[in-house]
């Protein structure tokens, strides 16, 4: 191994570098006896301890040495003016393997894998970066690996580009379902919701209700109980309900509210709907595709399955009937829409519910954004992997501190330097401080992107008078 350079300084886990090897970055991974640190920051200094004006240093924390392939704590500093190395690809891998591996990419700037640990799923995950950097991709790479792991996935994507992605990314043993949202598309399943085993409080998932709404609503549900029904039936209720003078007002304006419901989610409520339970099955990833739909019906569903897989896990916990037999993971894409921090939507309540009891019960939560600073600060500190890629936005790199404990400052500083498909992952997946990962390209067939050139309408003259 030749030297990649020399310690200069060296204090607690931090040490300076002062840097021989062109190849050295931010997120190589280094080697000093036997101890392994990695580069956090880079830059030119002046510095009489290196007699020359103007030399590369990098600054590097040690986290560790390799004891029987374990990862122990380094207790003492390193010694300065130590020679620094540069570890081979295989002792790459033996240091971020846990017993089970995932691996989205190679450590940048190697061939070595970048393996995370998928037992920490659980602990939920963030893929955050402005638009355009990979994050799609990244996600779809991830998925692809859980479900390949026989993890069941359940995915809202809003952008309806899931399919595509993760049809070039899995393996054979993968399936993929799509259900469609509002817009049935031929060849696809649609989601609906259930009306008849919606209760009172479900209601507000799909609008709002104020109390005496909500009392009028469960005498209407008392009296239909035991049958299915549907979401006409109910206003219908209302009706009869507004027969009394007592409670026509209150009538009045529910079946207002219903009636807007019924228009609104018309192809979504029904009377049978989709067995949520149905949709979390070992080797597939459930595709919940609401990209058709509008941002009310989309938050709607999403605080609806929130909800379910909650509920379905807790039965299985309870030995309760229908439960959901297999732990999960549920990505959420675009999650600022749902898990937004003003969002006065109940999808931004049962998302805070899966990131803070999600864990006791088998749900991993992922969340992906390109607005971080718009997610709530709860729900991102929840996240204990965080997943990031080129980032401009200072609200945003502020806001990412803040909520994630595991990164530190000069990591975030130097968000903006990654380039499409480069990705920091740090956290509890990640046995080392961070990993940069160059992320696998998923070989898709990219539309052509190019300005359309129309002729020029024809005009026809008719009687003196121009017509196109
Ligand atoms: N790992 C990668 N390697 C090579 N190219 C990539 C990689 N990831 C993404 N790209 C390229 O960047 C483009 C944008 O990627 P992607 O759709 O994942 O970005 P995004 O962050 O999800 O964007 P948006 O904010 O629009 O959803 C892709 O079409 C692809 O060409
Ligand atoms: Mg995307």
């Amino acid at each position: 191994m030749n030297s990649a350079g020399m310690v200069v300084s060296s204090d607690g886990q931090e040490i300076e570098i002062l840097v021989k090897d062109e190849g050295v970055r931010v997120g190589t991974i280094i080697k000093i006896d036997d101890s392994y640190g990695i580069i956090a920051h880079m830059g030119y200094r002046e510095d009489e301890r290196i007699g020359s004006k103007q030399k590369l240093l990098a600054k590097a924390q040690i986290f560790g040495r390799l004891e029987d392939g374990r990862l122990t704590k380094v207790k003492k500093p390193i010694e300065p003016y130590k020679d620094v190395l540069l570890p081979d690809d295989s002792e790459l891998e033996i240091l971020l393997a846990s017993e089970s591996n995932l691996s989205l990419g190679c450590v940048y700037g190697t061939k070595a894998r970048a393996f995370l640990d998928p037992a920490e799923y659980d602990r939920h995950m963030a893929i955050l970066a402005s638009t355009g950097a990979g994050k799609s991709y990244t996600a779809a790479n991830l998925i692809k690996e859980f479900a390949s792991l026989s993890l069941p996935v359940i995915l809202v994507d809003t952008h309806g580009e899931y399919q595509k992605l993760l049809s070039k990314a899995v393996g054979k043993e993968v399936d993929i379902e799509v259900y469609t949202v509002k817009h049935p598309r031929k060849g696809y399943k649609e989601l609906k919701i259930p009306v008849s085993e919606l209760e009172t409080e479900d209601f507000t998932h799909f609008t709002s209700l104020n109390e005496t709404q909500k009392s009028a609503l469960s005498v209407i549900l008392d009296r239909l109980d035991g049958s299915e029904y549907t979401l006409k039936e109910i206003i219908e209720g209302c009706n009869k309900l507004g027969e009394d003078a007592a409670h026509e007002e209150t009538a009045k304006a529910l079946r207002r509210r219903l009636t807007s419901l019924d228009r609104i989610f018309k192809g979504v409520f029904d009377k049978y709907g989709t067995d949520i339970t149905a949709l979390v099955k070992p080797y597939q990833v459930t595709i919940i595709d609401v990209s058709y739909a509008p941002q009310g019906v989309r938050q709607s569903v999403v605080s609806y399955i929130s909800k379910e897989l909650l509920q379905g896990r807790i039965r299985k916990e309870n030995e309760m009937p229908n439960p959901i037999g297999y732990k999960l993971l549920f990505v959420v894409e675009e999650a600022h829409n749902y898990a937004g921090s003003r969002l006065p939507h109940s999808c931004n309540y049962q998302i805070q519910r899966i990131a803070s009891e999600g864990r006791k019960f088998g749900i991993g939560l992922c969340v992906i954004s390109q607005k971080p600073s718009k997610i709530d600060e709860e729900i991102l500190s929840q996240c204990n992997t965080g997943m990031y890629m080129h980032i401009t936005n200072p609200n945003d790199k502020e806001h990412i501190k803040r909520s994630f404990e595991a990164i530190n400052e000069e990591i975030v500083r130097d968000l903006d330097s990654l380039d499409v498909g480069e990705c920091i992952i740090a956290g509890a997946m990640s046995r080392i401080p961070f990993v940069m990962c160059k992320v696998d390209r998923i070989r898709v067939e990219k539309e052509k992107k190019e300005l359309p050139r129309y002729e020029k309408p024809k005009k026809i003259e008719v009687s003196g008078f121009d017509y196109v």
